[in-house]
């Protein structure tokens, strides 16, 4: 294939990325958006394969299909919850890709046409040198996030002292090493420049709270689209420099996005320690445990629904752990058969990743103009008879706005509390994931419904069926 014909289907490739991504803002368009991505994926790979310098197809092919394989493999078997984990796990793989990449550059430098080896040219030792930081920054910042989301590491700060001086050392020390490598093109720096970048992003991300793991997996996605970039200069290659530019704007966009919802600077959040211990949080946590609540039964709940002109449903992550938005849907439905105006609130943050209640909640067939956003939806709770908050704690919480110590403090909530009653479904009494006490729990206007999610919902069916 000739230069100009695989730059024109690089372009092609590129747009239909970004017709993805457009595709990808809303839920209504996502599946098109989808397919936009996934044909342009299709034309990058072909067009790739279709190049001169590639002249062994069954390396590529083998790689191909045991990539593909894992890939459906995990797909078929991940659950909705562990989504977030699998999306840092992912980006660990696109910063180890840089690192090889660059490596593989290094070595071989006329292979890339970028010079000789000891001859590379100044601009590509640059791009690898970049490549190879980001790269290997991203690879350990992922893997300490995805154990953090995943439970095998404490989702808890962990900090130590002077650890701010060492990581601002490391990052200095890196840009010596890489002058250095720049001007020696020695082997042992390139290893050590790579050793000490993947110290840094272990250090980088471990005093990171799990609470702002959605901020912290989103900008490592555009740290690893920043590297594919980098490395893309490096290859010469245009569609790797354009969807690697795409995913790090992107990421860096859905950072700021996410922080702003947060009202947290991004800077806060990556200098760690939000989300501290929960026996700091709530130092009176033992005594506000045996508060008394109101507790509930689901048929209460019905009967109060059912008689309710206006309600407000508000899922957490509770309800994806339960997967009772099926149930939750059919509830709603039936409310509305009985003249009953029955809305979803989201929360931006609301369970572990960005979108994932307007997931569910579209994978159950809710009308998308059911479904309203924090800011839309947020006035209307104090003109609103029931709020039915399933599985969710944090997003609620009146703490962000009142307690100046809580570690949520600042994060914009859902108003629930100011509507006529208030049922919490949940399992227990015990702290979302910030790991912050509740105090609407123990209000007045509050029904404790306590049980699982799914449970629930389906006993509120049973009651609502035999009115
Ligand atoms: P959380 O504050 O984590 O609260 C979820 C609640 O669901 C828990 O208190 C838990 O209480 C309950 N629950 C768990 N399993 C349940 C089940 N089977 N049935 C019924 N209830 C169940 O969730 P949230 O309100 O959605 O807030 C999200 C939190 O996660 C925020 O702090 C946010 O910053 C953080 N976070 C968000 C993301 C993104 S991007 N969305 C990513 C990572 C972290 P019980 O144990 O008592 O049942």
């Amino acid at each position: 294939m000739s230069g100009s014909m695989s730059s024109f289907l690089y372009l092609v490739a590129s747009v239909c990325f970004i017709l993805g991504l457009k595709g990808l803002s809303s839920a209504a368009t996502s599946r098109s958006g989808n397919l936009y991505a996934i044909f342009g994926m299709a034309i990058a790979i072909l067009t790739t394969l279709l190049s001169p310098a590639v002249s062994h197809f069954q390396y590529i092919l083998l790689a191909i299909m045991i990539g593909g394989s894992i890939g459906t493999f995990v797909a078929k078997k991940i659950k909705m919850t562990s989504l977030p984990q699998l999306v840092a796990a992912f980006h660990s793989l696109v910063g180890l890709a840089a690192v090889l990449v660059a490596a593989a550059a290094f070595y071989s430098p006329q292979a890339f046409n970028i010079g000789t080896v000891q001859q590379i040219k100044a601009a590509s030792l640059f791009e690898m040198s970049l490549g190879v930081i980001i790269g290997a920054i991203t690879f350990t910042g992922s893997i300490v996030a995805f154990c953090k989301l995943q439970g095998l590491v404490s989702g808890k700060p962990l900090q130590f002292a002077r650890q701010h001086t060492l990581n601002a050392l490391l990052g200095a020390s890196l840009v010596v090493l890489m002058l250095i490598f720049m001007v020696t093109q020695s082997i042992f720096i390139f290893w050590t420049m790579t050793v000490v970048s993947l110290i840094l992003g272990f250090l980088l991300i471990l005093p990171i709270g799990g609470a702002d793991m959605p901020v912290v997996v989103s900008m490592l996605n555009s740290y690893s689209g920043w590297a594919a970039a980098g490395i893309g200069f490096t290859l010469n290659n245009h569609v790797l420099i354009i969807v690697g530019a795409l995913v790090g704007a992107s990421g860096a966009i859905l950072s700021y996005i996410m922080c702003k919802g947060m009202n947290r600077s991004i800077i806060n959040v990556i200098l760690g320690g939000f989300g501290g211990d929960s026996s700091v949080v709530s130092a009176d946590g033992d005594a506000k445990e045996m508060r008394p609540v109101k507790a509930s039964s689901p048929e209460d709940a019905a009967y109060m629904m059912h008689n309710a002109q206006t309600i407000i449903i508000v899922p957490g992550y509770g309800m994806a752990v339960a997967q009772a938005q099926h149930a939750l849907r059919e509830m709603g439905d039936i409310l509305k058969q009985s003249n009953v105006k029955v809305r979803y609130a989201i929360h931006p943050v609301a369970g572990r990743m960005p979108g994932h209640m307007n997931v569910l909640l579209a994978e159950a067939n809710v009308d998308y103009d059911d479904v309203l956003e924090l800011e839309d939806i947020n006035s209307d709770f104090s003109a609103t008879d029931v709020v039915f908050v399933i599985g969710a704690n944090d997003i609620t919480n009146p703490a962000a706005k009142t307690d100046k110590t809580s570690p949520i403090y600042g994060m914009p909530i859902l108003d629930v509390e100011n509507a006529r009653t208030v049922f919490f479904v949940k399992r227990s009494l015990a702290t979302g994931y910030a790991g912050v006490d509740n105090d609407l729990f123990y209000r007045d206007n509050t029904m404790m419904v306590l049980g699982d999610a799914k449970k629930v919902c389906d006993d509120i069916i049973k009651t609502l069926k035999g009115m």
